[in-house]
């Protein structure tokens, strides 16, 4: 099986997948790890196999297929950078989905996208307390979903395909003063798993600082979308392509090496 770090070189978000039910054995490890997720206060993940959930929304937005089996990310809202954590972990989750050879795509479905366009066309029980799956609590809220599935995509042409997706540059997402060290690997591979992080609208809103012996990440732009849960998925790709150290939560919570 492959390594999270050669999953994130794999990923793309995949929209259409084949009509097979995922086989159990692959669901193992992301189960696994949403068991030990939902310890942690604050946030919780459940995993759902809906056949019927994402028709409405298959039929009217067009992009996604054959949708039977996905997470649910679940915060509560009086709970410290618990979309940033939802990110951070969800991202694990994904990419250990991607190493089992799945397709994965993150869907936005907070309050404040009402008024675009596809909102009105994920069905409602995923957006309101009404759902009849998931029980939420009263200071509970869904925050987003990850579509899981069967691809018929080879690696390599996975590879190639995430190679070929639109991003900014490395310099777009650094700043590195003059005091800091500028040679060192672990930041740049840092950042170059990053450029390959899944963010909302892909806008990749974070930048990475380096000042004098310090690493902190930083949200550039406050008004993105889902900009906390891209924080937490952004500071995820980093920690693994530096392959080494932990973040502080929050914007511009340092990494110690
Ligand atoms: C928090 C979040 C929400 C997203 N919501 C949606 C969505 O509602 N619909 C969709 O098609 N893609 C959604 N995406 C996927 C992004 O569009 C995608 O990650 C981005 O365009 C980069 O492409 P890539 O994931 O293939 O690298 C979302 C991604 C993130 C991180």
């Amino acid at each position: 099986m492959m390594s999270l770090k050669e999953a994130i070189d794999t990923r793309i978000s995949i929209r259409k997948f084949n009509d097979l039910p995922i086989e159990i054995d692959k669901l193992k490890e992301v189960n696994d790890l949403i068991k030990q997720y939902n310890e942690f206060p604050g946030i919780r993940f459940e995993l759902i196999n809906d056949k019927n959930a994402f028709s409405t929304f298959t039929e009217s937005y067009g992009l996604f297929e054959n949708v039977n089996t996905f997470i649910v990310a679940i915060r509560e809202l009086d709970s410290d950078n618990s979309e940033e954590k939802l990110g951070y972990f969800g991202e694990n989750l994904v990419l250990t989905a991607v190493a089992n050879g799945l397709g994965t795509c993150w869907v936005g479905v907070r309050d404040d996208l009402i008024g675009l366009d596809y909102y009105d066309l994920i069905p409602d029980e995923y957006k309101n307390k009404k759902n009849p799956t998931v029980t939420l609590k009263d200071n509970e809220e869904i925050c987003c979903l990850i579509a899981l599935g069967n691809i018929d995509i080879e690696e390599e042409e996975l590879k190639i395909l995430s190679n070929k997706r639109g991003s900014k540059n490395y310099d777009e997402l650094t700043y590195v003063t003059s005091y800091a060290p500028l040679e060192e690997e672990w930041f740049k591979n840092g950042i170059k798993a990053v450029l390959k992080a899944p963010s909302a609208f892909n806008m990749q809103p974070i930048r990475f600082v380096y000042d004098k012996n310090m690493v902190y990440a930083e949200i550039v732009n406050k008004q993105a979308t889902m900009v906390d849960v891209d924080l937490g998925i952004a500071k995820l790709h980093f920690q693994i392509g530096a392959e080494c150290g932990s973040w502080q939560w929050g914007n511009q919570g340092v990494f110690n090496k």
